[in-house]
Parts: structure tokens; C-alpha cells; sequence
């Protein structure tokens, strides 16, 4: 790929500028076990919390954090709510993936001309630290993007919410350090329209595209489309399920969530061998190819830094492309339901997604669906 041509094309056209993720909200059923999971497990660190304390009457939030990634882990404190409904019918998911930008009125605008769908108009909220300017609009399913406007704050996270200190408990962390991707599944045939939306509502490109030929296995398969914002550092891949003889995960994800949202959440680290192994002994459970994977993986992706037997003995997969290789691994699903996941990837110069690895992977989430009744 012509990833400095394609670069400059978007730069030039970009009427969205977005400097990154600002965080992720999921709503959950219990946001304070869902905290600890998360700084446990994951070794993110406590960051702010609004609930009662802070004059909340409805919900109960906390925030974490390690590197650039904020989580906010959000539940409500009565029957009846917005959130509590999120939470019935989908079960733990993300509702909002929020975008840092320089003027969020203006990009709400834009995107509201263009012929998003409201969430939120532009609010200001303030405190000591200043004021942080916030709106939102809808994507696929239920999940929102929240355009974040930050200049002028200089809080521990937003307007309303708190530090939140945990004195006596901050496992370390595990080198997690940016949110590299953030995959849709979105229903059958609505693939284009959600390309469409992010290229004429938000100004990305449409940068790879992989159909059931790319993705499929003897039973099941799908197709991919992965949209980009101007800079690079925002990237959508959307799935869409393709008929196989058997029932694809995106189909199983789109039973179990009702409905559309994020599939899994890509999370980069410097050192994937240090990370995974950190990450498994603190009980985070991963998808595992069979060790048949690693007796062609050298002449599959050539030379790479890395020994095999470690990623062998941790299940790391490896692709090239041609830029450079990337090493990447998924997690189990992190809730009760076959919903979202997460991904552990390291960059050597690859900008692509592993397309190599989708049929060994699809295989080992064939066996994971065996195991659950729902591969028929
Ligand atoms: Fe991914």
C-alpha cells in the first residue's frame, strides 16, 4: 500500500481533523468490579470517578487508564435508564468511542451537515480546571462518537468527574499503549452504508478491503472494509457476515448483541512476547491457533526479530506485509455473552491487519463456537 500517497490524499482533503482516541465508554452491568477487572487483568490504573459522590443521581462511572488509553466503565444506579436498557438488551459493550478533536462544535456541524444523526448537541462543561467542550453523533447500532475538545482543560479527565485514588491497590501496568484499531460489526449487506457514512459524514478513506474469498474457511466467512481518517490515526475496519455453510461470528456477534457495535478493541504495546506473557498470568484467557501454525510461519513471513518459540509457546501470530510485519494476538470475549474482545498487536512496520492469520484464526473461533453450540 501507498501509505505516504494515500497520506497526503487525505491530509489534503481531511474536513474532519482528529488527533486520536480521547476514551472508550462501555456500559456495563457492575462499573466498579468492572474497574478492577480492568486494572487487574489489564494493568490499567485508576484516573477519575463521577457517580453519588460527585452529584450524580443516575449512573456511577470510573475511569482508567495506561498510556493513551482512557476506559470509562459505566453503570446505572436505577431501573428504567438509557443505560440500563444498553445493558439488558446488548450486555456489557461500548456505547461511546470518543474522538479528540481541536473544535468539536465545528465537527459536530460538519458531520450534522453531512447527514449524521444526532446524539448530543455541542455542551460546555467546566471546573476549576477549565472547560471541555463535548458532542456526539451515532454510528452503527447503538454506538456513538463524541467529538472532545480538550484545549482548554487541564483536569485529570472531564468536567464532573474526580480523581480517583486507589492507594493500596495499582497493579503494574502491562504496555498497553494506544488504541490502534476499533472493529464494527455491522448487519447483512449494510457494509457500504457504514463505509459510506465514514467517508462522506467523517472524511475517511476507505484504505483496505477483504471479501468472503479474503475471510472464509470451510464453514464460515466474512467480509472487511477498513476505513481510515485523514492522519492515519484513526482506523474502522467494519465486518459484514458472508454466507458459509455455517454461522460466521459476525452473525453470532449480531445474535448475542442484538444487534450492531464494536467487535473488538486493538490494543498497541512496544513488546507483544512481554506484554501476552504479563497478560496471561494475570488471567486473561486468548484465542489459540494449533502449533501446526508455527512450523510454517518462517517461510510464510520470512525473517523476523523475534524467536518462534515464544510466540509459539504464547500463541502470538505473525503477518508481513509490504511495509513490515506485525505480531498480534485476540483475546477470549470479556463478557458472558460471544460479544467483544480485545487485540494485542505490535507494529514492525506492517499497517495492515494480518490478513495472513484470518484463516488460521477463523478456525480457532470455529472451535471456540463448537464449544458454545452456536456453530450450526
Ligand atoms: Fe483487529
Amino acid at each position: 500500500m501507498e501509505a505516504n500517497t494515500l497520506e497526503k490524499q487525505h491530509t489534503e482533503q481531511d474536513f474532519m481533523p482528529i488527533n486520536g482516541t480521547d476514551y472508550v465508554e462501555l456500559y456495563v452491568g457492575n462499573s466498579l468490579q468492572a474497574a478492577h477487572y480492568y486494572k487487574t487483568a489489564f494493568g490499567f490504573q485508576s484516573l477519575a470517578h463521577a457517580g453519588l459522590a460527585t452529584g450524580l443521581k443516575d449512573r456511577e462511572s470510573y475511569v482508567v487508564v495506561q498510556d493513551k488509553i482512557r476506559l470509562v466503565l459505566t453503570s446505572p444506579l436505577k431501573s428504567g435508564t438509557t443505560i440500563g436498557k444498553h445493558i439488558d438488551q446488548h450486555g456489557d459493550g461500548v456505547k461511546v468511542v470518543a474522538l479528540w478533536v481541536e473544535d468539536a462544535t465545528q465537527a459536530y456541524n460538519t458531520a450534522m451537515e453531512k447527514g449524521a444523526r444526532s446524539y448530543q448537541e455541542p455542551i460546555t462543561e467546566e471546573d476549576t480546571n477549565g472547560k471541555v467542550v463535548r458532542a456526539g453523533i451515532y454510528t452503527y447500532g447503538e454506538t456513538v462518537h463524541m467529538f472532545v475538545e480538550r484545549k482548554d482543560y487541564n483536569g485529570t479527565f472531564l468536567p464532573g468527574f474526580t480523581k480517583w485514588e486507589t492507594p493500596d491497590y495499582n497493579p503494574a501496568p502491562t504496555g498497553l499503549k494506544y488504541v490502534d484499531h476499533m472493529v464494527g460489526n455491522v448487519g447483512w449487506n449494510k457494509m457500504n452504508h457504514w463505509v459510506n457514512f465514514y467517508e462522506q459524514v467523517m472524511g475517511f478513506k476507505n484504505i483496505l478491503s477483504f471479501d468472503d474469498n479474503d475471510i472464509s474457511t470451510e464453514y464460515t466467512a466474512l467480509m472487511s472494509k477498513v476505513m481510515s481518517n485523514g492522519n492515519g490515526r484513526i482506523k474502522f475496519p467494519i465486518n459484514e457476515p458472508a454466507e458459509g455453510k455455517k454461522k460466521s461470528q459476525v452473525e453470532e456477534y449480531l445474535d448475542f448483541y442484538e444487534g450492531e457495535g464494536v467487535q473488538h478493541i486493538a490494543v498497541a504495546t512496544d513488546d507483544i512476547i512481554k506484554t501476552v506473557r504479563d497478560l496471561r498470568s494475570r488471567g486473561v484467557e486468548f484465542l489459540r491457533v494449533p502449533d501446526t501454525y508455527y512450523d510454517v510461519v518462517t517461510d510464510r513471513v520470512g525473517e523476523i526479530d523475534e524467536d518462534i518459540a515464544p510466540l509459539k509457546e504464547l500463541g502470538i501470530l505473525v503477518d508481513r506485509d509490504d511495509e513490515g510485519y506485525l505480531l498480534q494476538i485476540f483475546t477470549k470475549p470479556v463478557e458472558p455473552r460471544p460479544t467483544m474482545f480485545f487485540e494485542i498487536i505490535q507494529r514492525k512496520g506492517a499497517q495492515s491487519f494480518g490478513k495472513g492469520n484470518f484463516k488460521a484464526l477463523f478456525e480457532a473461533i470455529e472451535r471456540e463456537q463448537e464449544l458454545r453450540g452456536t456453530l450450526h
